[in-house]
């Protein structure tokens, strides 16, 4: 946190420094109006503590300037003359508070005490503000999103089973533990476990556990998944892939809630909420008897259907973003600016992936991106055009004219960076590895 400090005599500049920095604030100080306002410019302030009578002016005009260079800087105002009036005049402007001089370093400790909270709750408010749309870091505003928020809160605090239903990519793992995480048993294991990575009798060890000499190959004894995820979560995903046989076994441990290890002669209680996930169509495999019918009603007590990208276009900037600053911290880059052209582009394509196939782009952008920028012109097909010519040049049997031909050659190629530039010249000639004359030149060439 930084702090400025406005004073023209020296020995009070000093004291508040002393003071601010012993509330961790990075002092700045200034000894007047024209000091201040140098130092304005340069650096965000979250408190100013600033003297109203100057020697080279009046605090309120440093007052007037930080408030207009960022309104949420905490200014308090010193007077040594207690005239309400100015004081008043100060709050009106926007100041916090004032003291008057002589003040009592105790008086000041306090308020400095009670802005640092405030600051710290502006931050937080700030950055509830910036995720007002994002819950539990899952992205989006449009309404089916919204609508989705509103589910998980209602049904997360509740032991019901959910099954989490949409195309891939679309989130439902994130959704899982978004409904773990806000629910009682949030500070208790979340396990996941992929139904469709392991062949039948490996899920059913990793599910169950089994004893010390169960089976060929079971040298010590293990225990399950669901066990682990003992009075917490555990989050069952690609659930259509798991097998009849293992199916069986679920459902007798979802009525009961007990478990019996591969080997073992005894029973474990266990209290586990279950999460499923599938980008199947269940119920059509209900009716080809591929799922069974009882265990998918224990499932999906309730059911999240979550909706493509596809469906919520809207979300697409607010995802770009977020996978934007995400990435650059990742890799440490310093993306200032992304070209709207580039949206756009991204709006039109058809994202089969969903949020994944999103987020992988904005991967390989940030990793090519140069100069801070994302951006998709620059990195247009224009090599890919100029081999498309090459192999379509033909010579005639009875000859022709090469130089007639490279020409209308070159006004297509002109002519296709216009219109991929969108008609700005500049960025024209940039595609084509001209510079701007000489691009200008042969443009008015083919008038
Ligand atoms: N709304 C969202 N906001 C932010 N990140 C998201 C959002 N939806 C998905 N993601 C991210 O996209 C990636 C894919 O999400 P997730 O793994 O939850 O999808 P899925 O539906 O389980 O996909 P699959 O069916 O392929 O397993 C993850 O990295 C996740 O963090
Ligand atoms: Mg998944």
């Amino acid at each position: 946190m930084r702090a400025l400090v406005v004073d023209d005599e020296q020995n009070i500049r000093k004291v508040l420094n002393a003071l601010l920095s012993e509330n961790d604030f990075e002092v700045h100080e200034a000894a007047g109006v024209h000091d201040a306002g140098k130092i304005i410019n340069e650096y965000y302030f979250d408190i100013a503590v600033v003297d109203l009578r100057l020697s080279d002016g009046s605090g309120i005009d440093i007052l007037k300037a930080v408030k207009e260079q960022s309104p949420d800087t905490v200014v308090l105002i010193i007077t040594a003359f207690a005239s309400t009036e100015t004081a008043i005049a100060a709050m009106k402007l926007g100041a916090y508070d004032y003291i008057t001089k002589p003040f009592n370093i105790d008086e000041i400790r306090i308020v400095v005490k009670n802005i640092k909270e405030k600051i710290a709750l502006q931050k937080r408010v700030n950055e509830l503000e910036q995720y007002a749309d994002a819950y539990r870091n899952i992205v989006g505003k449009s309404e089916a999103m919204h609508r989705m928020f509103h589910i998980i809160k209602k049904i997360a605090p509740f032991d019901t089973s959910v099954i989490i239903t949409g195309e891939s990519g679309t989130g439902k793992e994130l959704v899982a533990k978004a409904i773990h995480e806000t629910s009682r048993r949030a500070n208790k294991p979340f396990m996941v476990i992929n139904c469709a990575s392991l062949p039948a009798e490996l899920l059913e060890s990793e599910l169950f556990g089994y004893t010390k000499g169960a089976f060929t190959g079971a040298y010590a004894s293990k225990r399950g998944l669901i066990e682990e995820a003992n009075s917490g979560t555990l989050f069952l995903d690609e659930i259509g892939e798991m097998p009849l046989s293992l199916q069986a076994k679920m459902l007798r441990f979802l009525e009961d809630k007990k478990i019996r290890p591969i080997g073992s002669s005894s029973e474990i209680d266990v209290d586990v909420r279950i999460v499923s996930a599938t980008n199947k169509d269940l119920t059509g495999m209900l009716e080809k008897g591929d799922f069974r019918e009882d265990l998918y009603y224990r499932l999906s007590t309730f059911e999240i259907k979550l909706p493509s990208l596809k469906e919520r276009k809207e979300d697409i900037p607010l995802l770009i973003d977020h996978f934007v600053k995400f990435f650059a911290k990742k890799f440490d880059k310093n993306i200032h600016a992304i070209e709207p052209a580039f949206i756009d582009y991204i709006m039109q394509q058809d994202l089969k992936g969903n949020v994944r196939e999103l987020k992988n782009i904005i991967e390989r952008e940030i990793i090519l991106a140069e100069n801070g920028i994302i951006q998709i012109s620059g990195r247009c097909p224009a090599p890919i055009a100029a081999e498309q010519n090459y192999i379509t040049h033909r010579i005639p049997e009875n000859g022709m004219n090469m130089n007639e031909y490279l020409a209308s050659v070159e006004k297509e190629l002109l002519l296709k960076a216009l219109l991929m530039s969108g008609g700005v010249k500049t960025k024209a000639a940039e595609l084509l590895g001209l510079s701007f004359r000489e691009f200008r030149y042969r443009l008015a060439k083919h008038k």
